[in-house]
């Protein structure tokens, strides 16, 4: 009946069981197609390919979400489990501020969260996006490279 809350209205409860059991069941498939993972509240996702910097935010922005930005070690080793499944490096939302050397979130906040490759970064300007290696480990890198696409939802 009209006016009761979702919690007593068992035709919704129902629908809610069929809609929830579907999402499950469809994480399921893309999880073994090493596609998604999930860390806290968020969801990591790859399409597979492998394209530059550009692309990457616009695919990401494209499916509704953003570059994969990992902002502390459980969401860099979510991502790195994605790395390592596809044996490809990826980029992470973070890129070089006005200042050689100094690396910041795609919004100009200060990183306070890194996992910087031994003598990484080493590129003082010249290197301006920053990839994930297959250990989980960061290189600044130039942005033209082709990079598996990691998006976070
Ligand atoms: C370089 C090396 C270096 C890293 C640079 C890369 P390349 O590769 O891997 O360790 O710091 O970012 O460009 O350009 O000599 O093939
Ligand atoms: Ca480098």
């Amino acid at each position: 009946p009209q006016g009761l809350p979702a919690s007593v209205d068992p035709e919704l409860q129902e629908s809610l069981q069929v809609l929830k059991h579907r999402i499950t069941r469809l994480e399921g498939v893309l999880t073994l197609e090493g596609k998604l993972t999930e860390v806290g509240e968020k969801i990591l996702a790859t399409n597979g390919k492998e394209v530059n910097f550009e692309t990457t935010l616009k695919a990401c922005e494209h499916a509704g979400g953003s570059i994969a930005t990992p902002r502390n070690k459980e969401e860099n080793d979510a991502i790195l489990d994605i790395v390592k499944q596809f044996n490809r490096y990826a980029y992470l939302g973070i890129r070089e501020s006005d200042v050689p050397g100094e690396f910041q979130y795609l919004d100009g906040k200060p990183l306070n969260y890194t996992n910087w490759h031994a003598s990484e970064p080493n590129g003082k300007g010249g290197e301006n996006c920053v990839e994930m290696y297959t250990d989980g480990g960061w290189n600044d890198r130039k942005c033209n490279q082709y990079r598996l696409t990691i998006c976070e939802f």
